[in-house]
């Protein structure tokens, strides 16, 4: 067990700042753009309760695609591996998060796994509700669970910017519907996952889904079981197999943390038994992920003997 007093993360965290200007903030969704670039924060926490944070770990941030695993939980607490595995695969694809490439060279255009924005979409398509303002409520209940933060909600203004820009999502889409393997209207799946990825936390709330999914589903300070134990280690696994789409391979190699990364510049990571930590820093690298926040992840896994392989 480490201790978190000797972990001193404000010297990493000033190492791994050097990173920030590497990288660029996305610009695809237009309100992301005004992202301050130079931010980094992280915050750790373990199952006892104790927090530790620097930096920038109070802004907050969206989501996106670390909304991915939370909803994949979800979806599969309600349907059940089964059906969720037989509409989505668990496989890297190798390709950039949002392609279009494989769901038209594989025979049964479902998509490799629920990391990818196919697999993503396919998977909100299944979360339960009679209509979009029930499975969100339900979305960000589970988040809020997760967090034990009632006052969770989302950014209207991140959603509707990407509501408005997302034309390769929406292709994505109506390519699935058209495959059977979304079901109903294409503009209320877009609607829904842009909420979704557009949930607010900042590092500490982060870290606190991080601690979860390193317990299994079990949250050790409401001492509850959140996610059922199996569903966890599902999307743990997920995590390191796809967290970082095409750069899983070398972010495992590198770091060994089962980690999510979003292009709002968020990472989520999971040490088991041990720790969750939530990362923030929006220059991104050119797949996507956060430069500086990968870094940072590497010189604490490096520094505290995190690496799981
Ligand atoms: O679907 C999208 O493009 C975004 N809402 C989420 C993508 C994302 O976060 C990819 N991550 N690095």
């Amino acid at each position: 067990m480490n201790s978190l007093e000797s972990m001193n993360i404000t010297a990493l965290l000033e190492e791994a700042k050097k990173y920030t200007n590497k990288g660029k903030v996305a610009s695809y969704i237009p309100e992301l753009k005004k992202a301050n670039s130079t931010d980094l924060g992280i915050a750790v926490i373990t199952p006892d309760n104790k927090m530790m944070s620097a930096g920038q770990a109070d802004v907050k941030f969206t989501l996106q695609s670390i909304s991915k695993v939370i909803s994949l939980a979800l979806a599969i607490m309600d349907k059940g591996t089964e059906f969720v595995f037989s509409r989505v695969g668990m496989e890297p694809t190798g390709d950039p998060f949002n392609s279009i490439i494989k769901l038209e060279t594989s025979d049964s255009s479902k998509p490799l796994n629920p990391m990818i924005n196919a697999g993503a979409l396919a998977v909100t398509n299944m979360i339960e509700g009679e209509c979009n303002i029930e499975r969100m409520e339900r979305l960000l209940h589970f988040v809020r669970e997760l967090t034990n933060n009632p006052a969770i909600t989302y950014s209207n203004e991140v959603a509707k910017s990407e509501l408005e820009t997302a034309f390769l999502n929406r292709s994505l889409c109506y390519h699935m519907k058209q495959n059977h393997i979304i079901d109903g209207d294409v503009e209320e799946l877009m609607d829904l996952y842009t909420m979704q990825c557009s949930i607010e936390v900042n590092c500490h709330e982060l870290a606190r889904i991080g601690l979860i999914f390193a317990m299994d589903g079990y949250d050790p300070l409401r001492k509850k079981q959140l996610i059922p134990r199996h569903i966890a280690k599902i999307c743990k696994t997920f995590m390191v197999t796809c967290g970082m789409y095409n750069a899983s391979g070398e972010f495992a190699i590198r770091v060994g943390i089962p980690a999510k990364s979003g292009v709002s510049g968020g990472i989520v990571g999971c040490i088991k038994g041990e720790m969750g930590i939530g990362i923030y820093s929006p220059a991104l690298d050119e797949k996507g992920n956060s430069i500086a926040g990968m870094k940072l992840l590497e010189l604490l896994s490096a520094q505290e003997g995190f690496n799981m392989f």
